[in-house]
């Protein structure tokens, strides 16, 4: 580490993000709170960091002179969003600090990549094959048994790129669906449930996780989470150790996020990695003393890392376009539940899937904040009476 590198970068400097979506609004909020500066670089107008910041360049990721300019002004480059090209790191890298850093990005942003370095370095994984033509998939599949899910090598996220194949009659539209290039197949996990981890690594190596979030998920997205997951404290202790070796050996400086399944005998096998704030630990913002996103501007700058404890056990529910269907939602009957906190992203266009806001409940016991945050949910619509088609 040379002396520069050690130095903290202090209150009143300026901040980069690349992306511009809600991780990065959130951050912002973080980083103004603290008294930073941020600019955010994104091929978007508008957006929900852009809102927040002091500067939003609005430039494609591949445009490298343009990433080098917005890299001469701010004191580090950080991520929201880490399907970046890595020459994009690589620029931003020729002018400032960027953490973490593009090897981590070049890691995770690969599905092949990321389980590769996974399975190599010891972690428990489903069995997967690489696939990089109809015929590696039918052979993939035969090695691995079905079912089996394709996804895309790169570019995934909310379940896009991914097909679950059940029988041989699907070959044909799994390889459809990922677009007829490199991809992943992995087997089926039969698990019991879903949980994730956020840790936090500081340019010292100290590391610090946040309590591991139970996940449910809705047509590949993200619907609920629930924290303390609600499982036994061995496995959650186990999926914190995971964690930390993960952040260990890709030497992250920042917040990485690491999703598991948890079979029905306990075991832990990791699904994936995320080097960035995750949705599963948005409630961190409410319930933590430091959340996900002020821990990842305190890593960056080379501060100390902020204290975790969870205040009051929490839930967090997405709100996804599909709400303003009918509509606005009735904001007023969820905020009637007082233990109910709303985020909107500020996104201008409500389409269906879309993350547009979450709301994270805190309450005396999990059950409870599960209970009040899709109470406060059903609210946005309750009072909508069915459209009746008029003629
Ligand atoms: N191998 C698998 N076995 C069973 N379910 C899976 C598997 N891979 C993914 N899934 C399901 O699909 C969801 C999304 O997949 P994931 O790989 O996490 O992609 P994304 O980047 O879209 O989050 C997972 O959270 C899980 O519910
Ligand atoms: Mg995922």
């Amino acid at each position: 580490m040379s002396p520069i590198d050690s130095k903290p970068i202090l209150p009143g400097s300026t901040i980069g993000v690349l992306g511009s979506g809600q991780l990065g609004r959130m951050f912002a909020i973080a980083a103004r709170r603290m008294g930073y500066r941020v600019h955010t670089l994104s091929p978007d107008e508008d957006t929900p960091t852009g809102q927040v910041a002091d500067v939003e360049i609005n430039a494609p990721y591949d445009d490298l002179d343009a990433v080098r300019q917005f890299a001469k002004t701010v004191s580090v480059v950080t991520f929201e969003f880490e399907n970046v090209p890595a020459a994009t790191a690589a620029a931003a890298a020729e002018h400032t600090l960027v953490r973490p850093s593009g090897r981590v990005l070049h890691t995770t942003q690969h599905r092949l990549r990321e389980k590769t370095f996974l399975s190599q370095a010891g972690f428990p994984v489903t069995p997967f094959r690489r696939v990089s033509s109809f015929d590696e998939l039918v052979s993939a599949a035969t090695a691995l048994g079905l079912p089996a899910i394709l996804k895309s090598a790169d570019f995934g996220y909310d379940g896009k790129g991914q097909y679950r194949i059940r029988s041989e009659s699907d070959f044909q539209a799994a390889w459809q669906a990922v677009g007829q290039r490199e991809a992943i197949l992995e087997a089926f996990v039969d698990y019991a449930c879903e949980i994730s981890v956020v840790g936090a690594r500081s340019v010292r190596g100290e590391f610090l996780h946040y309590s591991a979030a139970e996940n449910r998920h809705a047509n590949g997205i993200l619907d609920i989470s629930i924290a303390p997951a609600r499982v036994p404290d061995s496995v959650a202790r186990e999926a914190a150790e995971l964690t930390h070796s993960v952040l260990e050996k890709l030497e992250v400086v920042g917040v990485l996020c690491v999703e598991f399944f948890v079979r029905k005998d306990g075991q832990l096998l990791i699904n994936e990695l995320a080097p960035r704030p995750h949705n599963s630990g948005h409630f961190t913002f409410d319930a933590n003393l430091t959340s996900q996103f002020e821990q990842q501007l305190r890593a960056v700058c080379g501060l100390p890392l902020g204290a975790v404890d969870q205040l009051a056990p929490a839930a967090m529910a997405n709100l996804l376009g599909d709400l303003w269907r009918d509509g606005e939602p009735d904001w007023p009957a969820a905020l009637q539940v007082p233990n109910v906190k709303l985020h909107l992203y500020g996104k201008l266009e409500p389409r269906p899937g879309r993350k547009m806001g979450h709301l994270t409940a805190l309450a005396h016991s999990t059950d409870q904040a599960l209970e009040a945050v899709e109470f406060a949910r059903s609210s946005l619509q309750a009072k909508r009476v069915p459209q009746m088609a008029t003629q």
